[in-house]
């Protein structure tokens, strides 16, 4: 039975930054449900892309919540600037941050929904004195740096483990996944429990997105 709460955020990594405003007004006239917008430092990770700038100049044309996700060490510095830059959820690496729970806190008091983003080799134990603080857990399924990488399958087993925790909380927590997120394995992702599915090459690298968009709803309403 197809799920009401199921949410497509296509990343502008693999938009075409040439024209950028046009192509976050494109896929969310195409039903995204969210903007991804990914912060890499190349110094967490080994690539370089955008920051609060950028943000804030989308967050005129951009009509449902953008969804941060900081690739950058250290962490907390950057987070009141994208909270200005109209950020609606920040996601951090655990392992980038020397606080953890203070760094959620700080997101939380900016105003913005908190998330913790867990690598393909970063274990959950990070999760387990801070559900509380956690609005959404994101799991990659590749490692972070790149768009365009196939989806790690290992990441199956993480986002069931991450669904089982977030039952036994009893809270209202989103379970996002990121990297490599098709057409053809989102309802495999959606089986396992997740409900925010980041899809990047497989909306901006086609060349009609609202097929792309329409592809990937249609393999979640089969899940
Ligand atoms: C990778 C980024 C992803 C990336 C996903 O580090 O966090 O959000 O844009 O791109 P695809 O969907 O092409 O794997
Ligand atoms: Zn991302």
């Amino acid at each position: 039975m197809a799920r009401m709460d199921l949410r497509i955020a296509p990343s502008v990594l693999s938009a075409d930054f040439a024209r950028l405003g046009d192509e976050v007004r494109d896929v969310i006239a195409a039903g995204a449900d969210l903007i991804h917008f990914d912060v890499m430092d190349n110094h967490y990770v080994p690539n370089l892309t955008v920051g609060p700038i950028v943000c804030e100049a989308l967050r005129s044309i951009c009509t449902v919540p953008i969804d941060v996700h900081l690739m950058v060490k250290p962490v907390d510095r950057i987070v009141p600037d994208f909270a200005k830059a109209g950020a609606a959820i920040i996601s951090f690496h655990p392992e980038a941050s020397e606080h953890v729970d203070r760094t959620l806190s700080l997101i939380r008091d900016q105003g913005c929904k908190a998330g913790l983003v867990f690598n393909p080799a970063t274990p959950l134990h990070y999760l387990d004195h801070v559900m509380d603080k956690v609005d959404l857990v994101l799991v990659m399924s590749v490692n972070p740096g790149f768009g365009g990488q196939a989806f790690i399958p290992s990441a199956l087993e993480k986002v069931r483990a991450v669904r089982e925790r977030i039952g036994r909380s009893r809270r209202d927590i989103w379970l996002e996944v990121d990297g490599g997120v098709k057409s053809d394995n989102i309802a495999a992702i959606a089986h396992a429990g997740a409900d925010t599915f980041v899809a990047g090459s497989a909306v901006f690298g086609a060349k009609d997105r609202a097929e792309a968009m329409r592809r990937l709803r249609a393999a979640l309403a089969s899940a």
